[in-house]
This record gives structure tokens, sequence and C-alpha cells, in this order.
């Protein structure tokens, strides 16, 4: 079969990417070897599909290149895609920090991009495996589940590895060392963390324990979001955010009441309960279970009273800066994302095409480009899927 343009892999920026490009009038096909197209995007944002973020810029995102994102992400902005999602009347609203949910449900949107592909004349097979790829003198040779396919433009858009339950291979990067390209190393992003040794024995059993507000910080770089104990770590926003900065060894910090001074609020409650013991006290401000384990491992709990200024201020200079050193993540089993990948420094940060093979391209999560949690990583899928949709 001859095609002008093939994608592999229908997820988020596959799909942008084809039906963008039948469009223009090109011959598309789409190959995943899932048994349905858009997986990934069923899934996320807890089935609701946190499609963009209002607040997109560059700042957003991890990429040993800062700058390759901007092109892409300045020619398909969040306000192109909702103008999609109100062309297909799907009823949205944002939750928080500009992220934006449908109401209803994530099938939504890919029912949207798959209607969009078939508007455009873009085909989608799926299951078809990708067995084997070629350069040839017209383009791209590629030997699929369901026989071979000839392309002038090949698009890769096969994602990262997180989640490999749901289809996640490394296809995309065996490709791109095929073809030349250098593939920065790999690692779990927006993925909870895990601790060991007297960490996880002293905070273990504190699992379903939420802080609504805490801030974490790695160096320089800070969230401030929720916070969740598990059996094995902490998760939670706060942490998952700070997971994509943090890197085996690194101390990470506490913050768990970023948004008051905690000295000077013991000071006050000193004068109004000097009987009360610390720890009670603290259990006002913090999940109670966690203010008495922190008495039990770290805190003298005494009754408050007997706190002069100076420890009251040192408690809580403590417990907005709480040192903690992580084991590891939970890895790609549960990360959002996958960070590293196809190097931007051989590709055009305008289409997304290969420096060395012309015709060939990548987009979405294989490329080294990681945004934060809240709707960036679609919108980079989203924006460099048209991108190279523009000119595949
Ligand atoms: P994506 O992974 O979507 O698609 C790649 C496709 O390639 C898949 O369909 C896969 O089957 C196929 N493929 C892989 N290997 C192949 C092979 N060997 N042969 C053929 N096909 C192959 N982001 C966000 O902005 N908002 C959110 O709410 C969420 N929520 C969320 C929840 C969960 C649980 C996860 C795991 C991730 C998110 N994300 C997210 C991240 C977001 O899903 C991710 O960044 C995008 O899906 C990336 O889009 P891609 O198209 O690049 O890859």
């Amino acid at each position: 079969m001859k095609v002008d343009v093939l994608i592999i892999g229908a997820g988020a920026a596959g799909l942008m990417c084809a039906m963008t490009a039948g469009q223009r009038g090109r011959h598309v096909l789409v190959v995943d070897h899932a048994n349905r197209p858009g997986k990934k995007i069923l899934m996320s944002g807890g089935g609701r599909c946190n499609f963009t973020n209002l607040g997109v810029t560059p700042a957003q995102f991890l990429s040993a290149n800062p700058h390759f994102c901007k092109s892409a992400l300045a020619r398909y902005t969040p306000y192109d895609f909702i103008a999609l999602v109100e062309k297909h009347r799907i009823a949205y609203h944002e939750k928080e920090l500009g992220q934006l949910f449908c109401d209803e449900s994530s099938k939504l949107i890919v029912r949207m991009l798959l209607d969009e592909c078939a508007a455009a004349g873009a085909r989608v097979e799926t299951p078809c495996a990708v067995q084997a790829v070629r350069k040839t003198e017209e383009g791209f040779s590629v030997l699929t589940a369901r026989g071979e396919v000839h392309a002038q433009s090949l698009v890769v858009a096969s994602g990262g590895l997180s989640i490999p339950s749901m289809g996640a291979t490394g296809l995309g990067y065996e490709l791109a060392r095929q073809f030349g390209h250098n593939v920065l190393p790999t690692r779990a992003g927006l993925v909870p963390l895990t601790l060991s040794g007297k960490h996880l024995e002293h905070y273990q059993d504190l699992a379903g324990v939420a802080l609504p507000v805490a801030q974490t910080r790695v160096g320089k770089r800070n969230f401030r979001a929720g916070l969740l104990f598990t059996h094995r770590g902490i998760s939670g926003p706060a942490v998952l955010q700070i997971s994509s900065y943090w890197q085996p060894g690194d101390e990470l910090h506490l913050d768990l009441s970023p948004e008051q001074n905690l000295g000077e609020w013991l000071i006050a409650q000193r004068t109004e309960r000097p009987a009360a013991e610390l720890r009670n006290v603290l259990g006002d401000k913090l999940p109670r279970r966690l203010a008495q384990r922190l008495c039990e491992r770290w805190l003298q709990s005494k009754p408050m009273r007997q706190f002069p200024d100076a420890e009251l201020r040192d408690i809580g200079g403590r417990l907005h800066d709480w040192p903690i050193v992580a084991s590891g993540t939970e890895g790609y089993r549960t990360a959002e994302v996958t960070l590293g990948g196809v190097d931007t420094d051989g590709l055009s940060s305008s289409s997304m095409q290969s420096k060395h093979v012309p015709g060939l391209y990548f987009i979405g999560e294989v490329v080294d480009v990681t945004g934060w949690l809240g709707g960036y990583n679609f919108q980079w899928a989203w924006a460099s899927g048209h991108a190279a949709g523009t000119v595949a």
C-alpha cells in the first residue's frame, strides 16, 4: 500500500498530526499496535482528560534544550485546541491553575480526534504492529502486521515508556537510533517517590494521610499542591511535579504548611492553650496522625507552656523545611510521562523533522520535551503533532 504520510502511534500527538496532514489533502495512515486508539487519553485526568492548560509557557517544560518547544507551542496554543473542543460541543471546565478538563468523559476527546481524522480522510488502523522500517529512495517502507506500507513521510508518535501495560514501548527510541539520532537517557517523570530505611519505617503506616497544600522543593525548584503518604513513600500533585526534577541522591525538602508561619502560630497557640500538648496543638494544623507521628519520631511533645519562643520558632522552621531522602521512584509502571528521549538537537523546532533524514518526524512524548502536571503534556502532543502535520 502507498500513502503520503504514515504515522506510528494513534495517541494524542499521532492523531493530531493525522488530522492536520489529512486536512492538507495528504493521504494519511495511522497504525498502532494497541487494540484501540488514544488509550492514554482515555485514562487521563481520572477519565476526564486534562486536555490543556490556559497558562502554557515554555517554562513549564523540561528538555536539554529549553528553547526547542517554543516555536510549536506558539503556533498551536491552548486556544486553538479549545476552539476544536468547542466546535465539537464538548463541555469543559477549569479545575484549578488553568487546568481544563472535560465535564463528562475523556472518551469525547478521542471521539473528536477520530471524527476529525475521518473528515480529513486519515485512516487509523488498530491493532497493527510495526515490524520493520527502512529508508527507500521515495521515502520509507514499513512492514506492519497488515502488510508493507510505502510512505513519503514517516512520523514517529509512539510515545514514551510510561505505563507499559497500556502499550508503551521503546520503538520510537529504537527508530531514532536506527536513523542516526541521539537519544538522551530516559527516566520516569510525574511519578510517586519511594522512601526507604528510617523514613519508610517511620511514615509508611501513614498511608492515606493527605495534606491539601504542601510544598516540595529540590534545589531552587518548588511546587505547592497536595501531598499524600503512601505505603511505599509519598505522592500527590506536589510530589509528582517535583519528581521530574528529582535525581537519585537529591535531598527533597517538604514544607508542611507553606501558607502560614507555623512558629508564630505556635507562639499564639501557647498563649491560648498553655496546658495543651504540642502534638495536639499541631494536630489542629496538620493531619492528626501525622502530627502524632512527628512528635513521636522527630519533635518532643510537652505542654505548650514549657516551650520558649525560640524553640517554637525552631519547630516551625523544621516543619517548613523537612529534609527527606527519597530512595527512588515508582518507575514507569505508574509514571505519567517519560523524561528524556529523542534529542531535540537532531530535529527542526518548527516542523519536528529530522535534520539527518528528510521526511522523518518525531512528535509528542518520544521527544525530549516533558511538561509539568496539569495539561501541559497534552498541549505538547497537540502542538508538536500540529507542527509536523502542517509539513509532513
Ligand atoms: P501516547 O502514549 O499517547 O501514544 C503513543 C501511541 O503509540 C500509543 O497509542 C501506543 O499504543 C503506540 N505505540 C507504542 N509503541 C508502539 C509500537 N511498537 N507499535 C505501534 N504502536 C505503538 N497529560 C496531560 O496533559 N493531561 C492529563 O490529564 C494526563 N493524564 C495522564 C494520566 C496517566 C495515567 C498517564 C499515564 C499520562 C497522563 N498524561 C496526561 C500524559 C499524556 O498521556 C502523554 O503525555 C501523552 O499521551 C503523550 O502523547 P503521545 O501521542 O506522544 O503518546
